[in-house]
């Protein structure tokens, strides 16, 4: 059996990662059931595997964090104190995450490996052009996309299916958060 690998993704309805402009965390739309729900995600074991640039991204915003910020919900502090595989040819180690570590290379490579090698399962969070790659390369098992109530047509950053393969996609479960988040996972097959 090879370990499961679920890519975690937050999105708008048009399908960006992130947003500009006066847009908040969660685009300020997140309530207590995603929050729990997200902190029972993370609760069993597992290890992260993260691209290079989420990782700097994730350390920044940390370090300029302060207390009540959104990084610092307790899903993400769960998250930070997951073992994690950062995937890298440029970043050095040590890094400032408790149980993570740089793996040099391609990360086509470093997660084939781990999913022949990991007793636990392996989940990314972000991460989105490391994890298009790892689509294309029919390594990810589930994608888990968090679909936030609003629409960036002027603001929005990070496409997060943008230059992707095309997939059809055998949705798995859903489910609605705070009466208007869905959570949507999908089993993804090469078109
Ligand atoms: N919407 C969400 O849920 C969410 C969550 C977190 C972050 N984000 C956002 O996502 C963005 C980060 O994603 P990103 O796409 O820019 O970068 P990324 O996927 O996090 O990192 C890209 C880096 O990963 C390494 N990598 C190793 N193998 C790779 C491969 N086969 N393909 C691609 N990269 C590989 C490379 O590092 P080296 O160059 O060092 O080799 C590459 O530069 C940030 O803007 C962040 O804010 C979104």
């Amino acid at each position: 059996m090879t370990a499961t690998y679920t890519f975690d993704v937050f999105s708008s309805l048009d399908g960006y990662g992130a947003a500009g402009g006066d847009w908040s965390g969660y685009w300020g739309k997140q309530g207590p059931e995603l929050l729990d729900h997200r902190l029972a995600l993370y609760g069993p074991e597992q290890r992260m595997v993260f691209g290079a640039r989420t990782y700097r991204v994730f350390a920044q915003m940390l370090a300029a964090s302060s207390e009540g910020s959104d990084v610092r919900d307790p899903w993400v502090t769960r998250m930070r104190n997951l073992p994690a595989t950062v995937v890298s040819t440029t970043l050095e180690g040590p890094l400032d995450w408790p149980h993570a570590t740089v793996a040099k290379g391609d990360a086509v490579d470093v997660v084939a490996r781990l999913k022949e090698e990991s007793q636990v399962p392996l989940r990314s969070h972000g991460s989105l052009s490391m994890n298009r790659a790892l689509m294309a390369a029919g390594l990810v098992d589930r994608v888990q996309v968090t679909l936030f109530p609003v629409v960036t047509g002027r603001t929005g950053l990070d496409p997060v299916f943008e230059g992707a393969a095309d997939f059809d996609l055998e949705l798995v479960e859903n489910r609605t958060l705070d009466g208007h988040i869905q959570e949507l996972v999908y089993r993804p097959t090469l078109h």
